[in-house]
């Protein structure tokens, strides 16, 4: 016999067996506290209450609490009831495996992926959100379009115009969770069609890869030069998926003549261009270029992300797409996920409409450009033979480690004096992707530290790579 009981403000799930009530009763509890379902400190209804729930003597229920007390996994405190007791509670930590050093936290990181999440603006976000949500009607809250809120595919159309030049239109816009998912979209429909292979970038996210592989793709690496990916080898792919305004991790511009070529390359071939735009919003040195979309809105998608420009943790991105592949990814989403959470979505526009998001971006970007600045400067100092390479722009800069010093030693020793940083190796996509460089460097994400962290992060940076 399976019961769900909803008592006095607590509800519990119990699987009680056999007929002797108070038997049952007393291994149910056992069981639910030993497997950990019932947490430490967890409070139990009443005797009184679960006894009403139950249709038994309360004494029944009493005598069954006290014997748990007794045992060990309950306790009574006068005055605040009965409560899962916190030794025994939950699985035997004899048995449980202890935490692998290496997943200490360390005391610094300048790991790759991240902006500083204490900066990230909580008192404007919740007002946002506060506006939002009075302002929405009821409806908001149902079942809703799967390309996401008309009020945030609108806000974002307009600020895509205004802020990367994309040619966006709010119905063909799919606001997903984050980038990751939008690829996922993107690739299964590819793959749905009868592709066989994207093209990806030879350094590039491995997450990015599985996620292209594990829809049935094949990942084609495309070698990097100074100009950015070689785009005439895109050789049979279905798609190729670019981060032409920073190359990521290497940092790299896209060259205008081979942005032309990979339009040209998705016209001739009806390939499609996938434009991972992921830190767009941050270019210092005032020559940001506009999103390659705009120049054949038909055969690129662009793809954003709220991951850089707030946070990863908030799992907002967005899809602009051709008309041509606009149905298969919204028939894809509905498969998936259905729609994306709506209070996030009224949030994000709201706070996109009335500027929150720009005033963010541009304190960010100056906070960021000072960052990379002192990173430059540092190094530059130090450790002379220690190159920083790629445009001022985004949230990470690439090291390059002077000849002879071996990358993976340094990712080590960093890790060993409580740091955390990134070899550029872990990007690689197979163990000699074509194309430079062939130095070793580190992927230093300058963003990550919170600012009171920075000027240490950066210190220890500096003696790890000095190796004083
Ligand atoms: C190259 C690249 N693209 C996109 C993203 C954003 O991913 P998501 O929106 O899934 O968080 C990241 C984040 O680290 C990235 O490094």
């Amino acid at each position: 016999m399976t019961q769900t009981w909803a008592t006095s403000g607590v509800d519990l799930h119990l699987e009680l067996a056999g007929r002797r009530v108070r038997a049952g009763l007393e291994q149910a509890l056992r069981d639910a506290v030993q497997s950990g379902r019932l947490a430490p400190g967890t409070r139990l209804p009443s005797s009184r209450a679960l006894a009403s729930d139950l249709q038994v003597a309360r004494n029944t229920v009493a005598d069954a609490y006290a014997q748990l007390v007794a045992e060990g996994w309950l306790a009574a405190e006068r005055g605040s009831g009965t409560r899962v007791a916190d030794r025994i509670a939950g699985p035997d930590p004899a048995v449980e495996p202890p935490v692998p050093a290496a997943s200490r936290p360390a005391r610094y990181s300048f790991q790759p992926g991240s902006p500083d999440l204490a900066a990230f603006p909580t008192a404007a976000w919740l007002l946002a959100g506060r506006r939002a949500l009075t302002a929405a009607p009821a409806q908001a809250l149902g079942y809703s379009d799967p390309r996401g809120r008309p009020e945030l595919r609108r806000a974002l159309a307009g600020y895509l115009s205004r802020a990367r030049g994309v040619t966006a239109s709010p119905d063909r816009i799919v606001v997903c969770a984050g980038f990751a998912h939008g690829l996922h979209l993107l690739s299964h429909v590819l793959a749905a069609r009868g592709g066989t292979a994207m093209a990806m970038e030879a350094y590039s996210l491995a997450a990015h890869r599985d996620t292209v592989t594990a829809a049935g793709l094949a990942v084609t690496p495309v070698p990097l030069d100074g100009h950015g990916a070689v785009v005439a080898q895109f050789g049979t792919a279905a798609a190729a998926l670019l981060t032409p305004a920073h190359q990521f991790p290497l940092g790299m511009v896209l060259h205008p003549r081979r942005r032309a070529q990979a339009v040209a390359w998705a016209r001739d071939a009806g390939g499609i261009v996938i434009e991972d735009d992921y830190d767009g919003e941050f270019r210092y040195d005032r020559q940001p270029v506009g999103a390659v979309q705009a120049l054949a809105p038909g055969h690129v998608v662009y793809a954003g992300s709220a991951s850089k420009s707030l946070a990863p943790g908030l799992r907002l991105g967005w899809l602009v797409l051709p008309g041509g592949l606009l149905d298969e990814v919204v028939a894809a989403r509905l498969l998936t996920d259905r729609q994306g959470s709506v209070l996030d979505q009224l949030t994000l526009a709201e706070f996109i409409d009335s500027g929150g998001y720009d005033r963010h971006v541009r304190r960010s970007r100056l906070a960021y450009r000072r960052r990379r600045d002192r990173l430059a400067e540092a190094l530059a100092r130090a450790v002379p033979p220690v190159r920083v390479t790629g445009i001022a722009a985004g949230l990470h800069a690439l090291a390059e480690l002077p000849p002879g010093q071996d990358e993976e030693e340094v990712v080590a020793r960093a890790a060993r004096r409580g740091l955390l940083v990134e070899g550029l190796a872990a990007y690689a996509a197979g163990p000699s992707p074509a194309g430079p460089p062939a130095r070793a460097a580190l992927v230093v994400g300058y963003a990550t530290p919170p600012q009171h962290a920075f000027t240490g992060a950066l210190a220890r940076l500096t003696a790890v790579l000095a190796d004083r």
